[in-house]
């Protein structure tokens, strides 16, 4: 069974597609984590992230950089915005996805583009979406947690840039497919937005 689940910056994707996995028994790929690589290896190329040449070489980053803790932050998550308008970069990228989705037994893949492009024959799909607000709120408590200091205007003005460009770019917009499930997280909890995929989920292949 493949599992794609998609949405935009700190709607709980990630948290939703490990429980997934983990609720399954499945392996999971977080594709954020590959464009944030393109991104920091553009920097230490010192390269630009929005000039297309500079932003595909990076995609012949070292594997050990999927390691890095700096690909967590909010800094390289901008950059693999911007990064990830490039064709050739996303081109670059779709085989390792499509190939880790394809492996025997299924997988959940979280992203942008899972459902649209990268495994549009997946069983489940699920788009999950919270306003601006709870999603700056979440990231905001992170950071602080994490002894970041960043204010929550900020925050906000960063998630806004990120979806606009994510939601306009020319190639494999982030958009929920035709036959997407949508979940909103806005006002739940981890907990209950774990176990509203899993419901959701079950109720999904229970209908194939
Ligand atoms: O999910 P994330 O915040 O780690 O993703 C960082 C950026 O990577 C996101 O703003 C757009 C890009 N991305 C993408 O274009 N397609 C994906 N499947 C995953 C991420």
């Amino acid at each position: 069974m493949i599992v794609a689940v998609d949405g935009p910056t700190a709607s709980g994707k990630g948290t939703i597609a490990k429980a997934l996995a983990a609720h399954y028994g499945l392996p999971h790929l977080d594709t954020g984590l590959l464009y944030r690589a393109v991104g920091r290896q553009v920097v230490l190329d010192g390269g630009n992230p929005d000039d297309p040449d500079d932003a595909a070489k990076a995609c012949a980053f070292p594997e050990s950089l999927l390691e890095d803790p700096i690909l967590r932050s909010e800094e390289t998550g901008g950059l693999a915005s911007r990064v990830s308008v490039h064709p050739r970069v996303r081109a670059a990228l779709l085989e390792r996805q499509r190939a880790f989705a394809a492996q025997p037994g299924g997988a959940v893949l979280d992203g942008r583009d899972i459902g649209t492009v990268i495994a549009p024959d997946a069983e489940v799909k699920l788009f999950v979406i919270a306003s601006v607000e709870a999603r700056a709120q979440r990231r905001y408590l992170e950071m602080r947690k994490r002894g970041e200091d960043t204010t929550l205007a900020a925050i906000e003005a960063d998630l806004a840039a990120r979806d606009e460009r994510d939601r306009n770019r020319a190639q494999a917009p982030l958009k929920p497919a035709e036959d997407a499930i949508l979940i909103d997280t806005s006002d739940l909890d981890r907990e209950q937005a774990i176990a509203f995929a899993i419901s959701e989920t079950d109720r999904k292949i229970a209908s194939a």
